[in-house]
């Protein structure tokens, strides 16, 4: 539930430095994307539910007709939550998301796998999807013959991901992503899963920020050349789509029967760990800039490593102990 709300961003300037890119943004609504250095609207709480504490098995359920080119970096991305690669790592980023514990002091697990993937290509529920339609899609998944994905509600977090020519109600207008829970009237148990869809032909200036130019931002030109950071794996809706996936996973597991860890009187509609740090990606960030990233040779904006050499942009998260947005890239 856990809206990954595209607060229109909208770039206003850009620097290059050597390693370093600097870049501002600025809501469209009158809300700070993050809350670096500030606890007003950083009241989480624990409200007593479970986190995922146990090991977690990633089951992909691929809705619609995907390239297998961005199949791959996203399968790299999710083995990297549990491999060693370069400091700062998508392991090391994890770190923060396990700092919250439930109420018997258990916290996050450190293991998340890629466990299954079920390819749904003829598109079991349609090209039009709703809330719902994703129960019904995991339904479809669990007990499709010959080779359903296993119904795991000890380990498993389904993750379904829609591809560029499905469309999800609020898509791209409110939501890039949101995460929730099943209920065992439609699929047999109560597991948690998310959400993600391709944005890249649909809004990658909504939900591939800051690798594609919002709409009705000033067109390049304006800005004196190349305002758009380039993706690191070369698509700009895939790059995009990493870090709202990253943002889902690590609310799904501070959060994920939406009665553990949020900020606000409101369950329906909670800041959790990953909303309160929108559009922060490195130290610096906040007030319309969205923090220090690095480059690689090829000029691709990164801030953590993977598996197999690959380089990845996720946003921060909501750090419990330091009581301030936090990423393995900070430079304090
Ligand atoms: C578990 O969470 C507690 C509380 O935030 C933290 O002090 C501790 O370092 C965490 N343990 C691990 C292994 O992350
Ligand atoms: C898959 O995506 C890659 C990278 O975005 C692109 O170069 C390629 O043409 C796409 N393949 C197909 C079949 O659309």
């Amino acid at each position: 539930m856990d809206k990954l709300s595209c607060y229109l961003l909208l770039l206003l300037s850009f620097f290059c430095f050597r390693l370093d890119l600097s870049w501002s943004l600025e809501t469209r609504f009158n809300r700070a994307p993050n809350n670096q250095g500030s606890s007003d609207l950083a009241n989480l709480v624990y409200h007593m539910g479970p986190v995922l504490s146990s090991p977690i098995k990633l089951y992909i359920i691929w809705y619609g007709n995907w390239n297998s080119t961005h199949q791959a970096t996203i399968r790299d991305f999710l083995n990297s939550f549990s491999s060693p690669a370069l400091s700062p790592s998508v392991a090391d980023w994890w770190k923060t998301v396990r700092l919250y514990t439930d109420q018997t002091g258990s916290n996050i697990t450190d293991s998340l796998s890629l466990s299954g993937e079920f390819f749904d290509s003829r598109l079991s529920n349609g090209v039009r999807l709703n809330r719902l339609s994703m129960q019904h899609i995991i339904k479809n998944a669990v007990t499709s013959k010959p080779s359903p994905l296993p119904l795991d509600p000890r380990n498993g977090l389904y993750l379904v991901l829609t591809s560029s020519d499905v469309q999800v109600d609020e898509f791209c207008r409110a939501v890039c992503g949101f995460h929730y829970f099943s209920f065992p009237s439609i699929v047999g148990a109560t597991v948690p899963y998310a959400w993600i869809g391709y944005s890249g032909t649909q809004c990658p200036g909504v939900c591939a920020y800051p690798f594609a130019r919002p709409l009705g931002a000033p067109p390049p030109s304006a800005m004196g050349g190349n305002d758009i950071m380039r993706p690191p794996n070369g698509d700009a809706g895939v790059d995009g789509m990493v870090s709202v996936i990253a943002h889902e996973l690590a609310e799904s597991s501070s959060n994920p029967l939406v009665n553990a860890w949020y900020a606000g009187d409101n369950p329906i509609a909670p800041g959790e760990i990953a909303d309160m740090c929108l559009g922060l990606y490195g130290s610096g960030g906040g007030g319309g800039y969205v923090g220090k990233v690095s480059t690689d040779a090829g000029g691709n904006g990164y801030n953590v490593n993977g598996v197999k050499g690959r380089r990845f942009l996720v946003q921060w998260v909501w750090d419990p102990v330091k009581k301030r947005c936090f990423g393995p890239n900070a430079m304090d």
